[in-house]
């Protein structure tokens, strides 16, 4: 039982967002990731009584909260169990920061890994980040099922990620020579990952050679990626993005907002566009170097209703 440390202490978790190849990654295909600036905080303070107790207390989704309600109880308790902290412990954390929660962004994986920061300052534990990393992915379990680790890997390392899942998981930072703008646009449906995964799985066992092609596509597309990226090809990472986006659509985990903010954001300049994340809803992202462009395509697609974020892969 932990019972040592400070009276508060406090951690973060970065949101995410893919730029390729989620849904593959479950399948051992290369993906990239990029952190974002926005940023999920865990407090951990000392109580009198009434055991664990969990305040949540970010920005969110109408919806968002309450449809992730038992998959947080379910992280969070995974999360006590591997750091082996006493459920009886007298402690209130309070999650806050300015990481707006939605579907698509990582924020149960900034959430995981806020709170894994937290408790080991709390408790004075000396994890290191790969430890953290450890912690996260067992609570990204309550929210997942069987994550990839790819959501962990970003919120807790920061900056732009090869991840390739594996016995042993190859992380490598990708170099880019300049941060480039993205607008991510909130379809603000609330999706289930855990669904949108089983449904690829499904389908990829009713139609191995179809899926086989499509998932060689997708593993060839992450290596040229890569290579655009680091080699600064702005223009062929857009394309790639929207090839990466008929996949997506391929194994049907894209949905009709998803598609129409994606067709927004090229309409207004966007160098690409894909959906971003599990699917079904939640997150598109649009590839818009420059300010400028930024907020054209920002615009466009605020001017239909939804909520987007500026921010910046590569940074
Ligand atoms: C969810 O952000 C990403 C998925 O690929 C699931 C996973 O990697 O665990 C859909």
């Amino acid at each position: 039982m932990m019972t040592r440390g400070d009276d508060v202490a406090e951690g973060k978790g970065y949101g995410k967002c893919i730029l390729f190849n989620e849904h593959f990654v479950v399948y051992d295909i290369p993906s990239i990731v990029s952190a974002i600036g926005d940023y999920t905080l865990a407090t951990v303070e000392r109580t009198d009584s009434g055991g664990v107790r969990l305040i949540d207390d970010r920005p969110a989704t109408p919806g968002y909260k309450e449809g992730k309600l038992e998959h947080q109880k379910d992280s969070l308790q995974r999360i006590l169990d591997h750091m082996e902290i006493d459920p009886d412990e007298n402690i209130k954390i309070t999650l806050g920061g300015t990481l707006y929660c939605a579907s698509g962004v990582g924020a149960s994986a900034a959430s995981c890994t806020a709170i894994a920061r937290a408790l080991n300052q709390f408790f004075d534990m000396g994890l290191d980040d790969d430890q953290i990393n450890e912690v996260a992915y067992e609570g990204e379990k309550g929210y997942h099922g069987t994550p990839s680790g790819v959501d962990n890997a970003a919120s807790t390392y920061g900056g732009l990620i090869w991840f390739v899942r594996g016995d042993e998981d190859t992380f490598e930072p990708v170099d880019m020579k300049k941060p480039v703008e993205i607008v991510m646009g909130n379809t603000g449906k609330v999706a289930n990952t855990k669904a949108a995964v089983a449904g690829v799985k499904e389908r990829k066992e009713k139609y191995p050679e179809r899926y086989e092609e499509i998932f060689q596509d997708a593993r060839q597309l992450a290596h040229d990626a890569r290579e655009a990226l680091e080699a600064n090809d702005i223009q062929k990472v857009g394309d790639l993005m929207d090839v990466n986006h008929s996949l997506l659509q391929d194994i049907e985990v894209s949905d009709e907002d998803l598609d129409m903010l994606v067709e927004t954001a090229r309409s207004a300049g966007a160098l690409g566009a894909k959906m971003t994340g599990g699917g079904l809803g939640g997150y598109m992202v649009a590839l818009t170097p420059g300010e400028e462009l930024q907020e054209k395509v920002a615009k466009a697609i605020e001017d239909k209703g939804f909520r987007v974020l500026r921010t910046k892969i590569g940074v």
